[in-house]
């Protein structure tokens, strides 16, 4: 939450200038605005004056903004994105917020749990506040350090020092970047729980939230620890902790262009991203097993031998990654016979679990940095479990800090609404459980070849789905003023029947719930009345027992009581077509790997309603890309 950018060049001395400040700071802030759109802010230092422009609003408010009152030519600058926590989404409060009268501008994400108290004691000295954020509580409270404690000192440090005292005082999760005037070459940056990534140039330093902000002018990018401060000139980057010792960042090389990140043709992120699938799943399978139909996950620097004796595995994440991990519960129970729990990360650590050296606790995360979902693979470390990470972002924190990292590789995934990372999050879970089921020996390695070799078919039959998809979206356009549209699934329909629901809630602000086939009779069967719209999500004809009849049943229930059936099954699948108002074919495939195929007539459903209400698919109201905060 919240894209956080800032820059430090330099002028040449011949009058050519290196970057633009506000230029490297913009495109950054275009390409983190996935993180947060409720506003937009800059502030750049000229001639020992800083100036800042911020509105609220999407980025475009800003830049008319920046039209109406451009801001000087420079080579010093930050950049902020919100995604808002405290404060409504106004100009006031949006960021940066300035201290130390007008010479010191600070940006944020994260949440300062503190904030009250430190502005009690900073309203007692006198200090005023134009805003109802924490973020300029943290502004004056770095203010007031600098000129009060170290009397506006820059000699040792001055602002990278007054930015450890201020975060020796704050408590909760923060980003911080912080510029002040009589320091104009220099951004200082702090780091708590909350991302934070330093690009390397040639005379020119960045720092981004993630590499999205600086993609366009370096591939070098540095990591950073907890509790580290950062200090970037256009020649240095000086790491610290927060008591001012010395600290090493990890170097790394970014592998995807700043092509990827752009929309290539397509009306919006979204509509790529779900093109982009076949790719997302071939590149995820990509080198991990070898000719002979063996998994080789050597990335995975774990203790083979501690694998084998893992006794239970608890899948953690959030939302669609959540519904990725219950997919995956089918697929590792079926193949390793472990017991594997799925669990929402923010319910985890707050229910006392049972957790001991021989559980494996696999998180999911996209990016990398949800915090329940990092919070909750700390407290399984605490406990003793071992913890893999399956995740899209290179460099992010949730892997840094797990034991082991299965990356997934869909390539940057910049709508809010996840799809491609979705896929790619149950194919990198199907590669974990076959690799522990090949260590365990608990099936036979053509088994494995044979799964192998249907997950390899698998990005081809989601092309034919997408190159099908006509009537879909012709439906979907005609369906624009439904109320409520309710989807079914069952075994491992019913995760894919929540994430159709999901993200016709998310884009199309819809109500929509998904539930389990056989939940219906219990309840939700009472929701059903004339022209109800009801996707069914429908299992193979030729998986298991008599798990197929059971939800044409379940069509045809709903459909006697006036439902509208809307229905998504295999191709071949004839008994379906009685009782289905519209039926959606894929591909054949065997029944643990149909949510890679299922999955995507429900997303382009999705896109295409909300599309033709006219929403905003990439930057769907009150969202954000990451959730970096409780
Ligand atoms: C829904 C969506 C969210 C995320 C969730 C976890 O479309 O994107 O539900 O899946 O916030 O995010 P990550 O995977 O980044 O941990």
């Amino acid at each position: 939450m919240c894209g956080i950018v800032g820059y430090v060049g330099r002028s040449d001395g011949h009058g050519n200038a290196g970057h633009s400040a506000l230029d490297v700071v913009l495109e950054g802030l275009r390409r983190l605005e996935y993180r947060g759109y409720d506003s937009a802010g800059v502030a750049v230092i000229a001639d020992g004056v800083i100036s800042s422009r911020k509105k609220s609003g999407k980025l475009s408010n800003l830049l008319a903004e920046l039209e109406a009152r451009p801001l000087p030519e420079t080579f010093t600058g930050i950049g902020h994105t919100r995604w808002a926590t405290h404060g409504g989404p106004t100009d006031q409060n949006a960021h940066p917020h300035l201290s130390d009268g007008g010479k010191l501008a600070l940006i944020h994400n994260g949440i300062i749990e503190n904030f009250a108290e430190l502005k009690r004691e900073l309203l007692a000295k006198g200090v005023t506040f134009a805003s109802e954020t924490d973020t300029e509580v943290a502004a004056a409270l770095l203010g007031d350090i600098f000129r009060t404690k170290l009397n506006g000192d820059v000699s040792d440090g001055g602002l990278a020092k007054a930015m450890q005292l201020a975060c020796q005082r704050l408590e909760g999760a923060f980003t911080l970047l912080a510029v002040h005037a009589d320091q104009p070459d220099v951004v200082v940056a702090a780091r708590r729980n909350s991302p934070l990534v330093v690009g390397l140039g040639e005379g020119e330093n960045f720092l981004g939230s993630d590499v999205s902000g600086f993609i366009d002018y370096t591939r070098r990018a540095v990591e950073l620890g907890q509790d580290q401060i950062v200090t970037i000139t256009a020649d240095t980057v000086e790491i610290t902790d927060f008591y001012g010792a010395p600290a090493e960042g990890k170097e790394y090389h970014v592998d995807w262009d700043p092509e990827s990140a752009e929309k290539g043709g397509f009306s919006s992120f979204m509509a790529k991203e779900i093109n982009d699938q076949p790719d997302a799943v071939a590149q995820t399978l990509l080198g991990r097993s070898d000719i002979n139909g063996r998994l080789t996950l050597d990335e995975l620097r774990i203790d083979v031998e501690q694998l084998k004796q893992v006794n239970k595995i608890i899948v953690l994440a959030c939302g669609t990654a959540a519904y990725a991990g219950t997919v995956a519960k089918y697929a590792i129970e079926n193949w390793c016979r472990i017991p594997t729990e799925v669990e929402l990360a923010h319910e985890f650590r707050y229910r006392d679990p049972i957790l001991d050296s021989n559980t494996l606790v696999v998180s999911i995360s996209q990016s990398g940095e949800t915090m329940d979902t990092l919070m909750a693979v700390r407290y399984a470390k605490e406990q003793g479990a071992k913890t893999i990470s399956i995740c899209n972002t290179n460099g992010s924190t949730i892997p840094r800090e797990s034991d082991a990292v299965l990356y997934t590789h869909a390539g940057p995934e910049i709508a809010v609404a996840s799809t491609k990372a979705f896929l790619a999050q149950i194919t990198a879970a199907y590669l974990l459980g076959l690799y522990l089921a090949q260590l365990r020996g608990n099936i036979f390695s053509g088994q494995i070849k044979d799964v192998l070799a249907d997950l390899s078919k698998i990005p081809a039959k989601i092309q034919t789905i997408l190159d099908n998809s006509g009537p879909l979206r012709e439906l979907a356009r005609s369906m624009k003023d439904e109320k409520s549209v309710l989807f079914l699934g069952r075994h491992v329909g019913y995760p894919v029947a929540l994430e159709g629901a999901l993200k016709l809630k998310e884009i199309a602000y819809i109500h929509a719930e998904g539930f389990a086939a056989g939940e219906l009779k219990h309840g939700p069967i009472a929701l059903i009345e004339e022209g109800q719209p009801v996707f069914v999500v429908v299992p193979s004809p030729r998986g298991r027992d008599s798990l197929h009849s059971k939800v044409v049943s379940n069509i045809q229930e709903v459909r006697a009581r006036g439902a509208r059936t809307l229905v998504v099954a295999e191709e071949g699948d004839e008994d379906v077509k009685a009782y289905a108002e519209h039926v959606f074919y894929v591909p054949e495939t065997p029944t643990l790997l149909m949510p890679l195929l299922t999955t995507v007539p429900l997303q382009i459903f999705a896109l295409e309603l909300a599309s033709a209400k006219g929403y905003d698919v990439d930057q769907p109201r009150n969202l954000a890309k990451s959730v970096t905060v409780e």
